[in-house]
C-alpha cells in the first residue's frame, strides 16, 4: 500500500479560496482524473462539501470522506471519522489523498509520493498546502518546462516527489 497525496498550488501554496479552488486548468482536472482513477480517495468533509453535487462522488474510485461529525453522511461515498479509520477503508490498495488543506497536513507524515502541479498564478486564498522539506522529499525527474492551459493560458507544471 502506498499513500501518494496530490494537489495544484500557487507557488507561495495557494491551494483554495472560499471552499473553491481560484483557478481553472482542466489539464490539471485531467492529469488528477489520470492518476487517480481506479484507486480509493481520501478527502475531508470540506473538499467535500466543495464539490459540485453532480460530481461526487468522484467516479471509478472508492470516496473516503473524513469528518468528526459522527452523524455526517455522504451519499455515494464512505465516511471515517479518524485517520486509522479512514486507513482501514483502504484495505492495503494504493490510496490517494485529494485534499484538503488539513488533510494534507494530517496525512503527509504518512505518505509515500507527492503530484504537486504549480499553477503559475499570483492569487490570495485562504487554503494552503504543506511544505515539501528538501531533506525529506526528492523530486524525480525534474523538468522545470511549464505548460500553457487552453483555457485562459494559465502557465502550470507537473511535479513529482518521493520520500528520501
Ligand atoms: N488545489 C487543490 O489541489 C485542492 C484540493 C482539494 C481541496 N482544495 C481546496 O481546499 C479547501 C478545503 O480544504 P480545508 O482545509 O478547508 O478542508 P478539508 O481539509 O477538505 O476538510 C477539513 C475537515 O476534515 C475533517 N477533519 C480534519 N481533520 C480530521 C481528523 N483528524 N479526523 C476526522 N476528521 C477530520 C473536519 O471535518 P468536520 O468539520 O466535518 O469534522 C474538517 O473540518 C477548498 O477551498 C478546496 O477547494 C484544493
Amino acid at each position: 500500500m502506498t499513500i501518494t497525496l496530490i494537489w495544484a498550488q500557487t507557488p507561495t501554496g495557494i491551494i483554495g479560496r472560499d471552499g473553491t479552488l481560484p483557478w481553472h486548468v482542466p489539464e490539471d482536472m485531467a492529469h488528477f482524473r489520470d492518476l487517480t482513477r481506479g484507486h480509493p480517495v481520501i478527502m475531508g468533509r470540506g473538499t467535500w462539501d466543495s464539490l459540485p453535487p453532480r460530481f461526487r462522488p468522484l467516479p471509478d474510485r472508492d470516496n473516503i470522506v473524513l469528518t468528526r461529525d459522527p452523524l455526517f453522511e455522504a451519499a455515494g461515498a464512505l465516511v471515517a471519522h479518524d485517520l486509522e479509520e479512514a486507513l482501514r477503508l483502504v484495505e492495503n490498495r494504493d490510496a490517494w489523498v485529494v485534499g484538503g488543506g488539513e488533510i494534507y497536513a494530517l496525512f503527509l507524515p504518512l505518505a509515500h509520493r507527492v503530484e504537486r502541479t504549480l499553477v503559475s498564478l499570483d492569487v490570495g486564498g485562504d487554503t494552503r498546502a504543506p511544505t515539501l522539506d528538501r531533506l525529506d522529499w526528492k523530486r524525480t525527474e525534474p523538468d522545470d518546462t511549464w505548460l500553457t492551459s487552453t483555457a485562459g493560458g494559465t502557465r502550470y507544471r507537473f511535479e513529482s516527489y518521493v520520500r528520501r
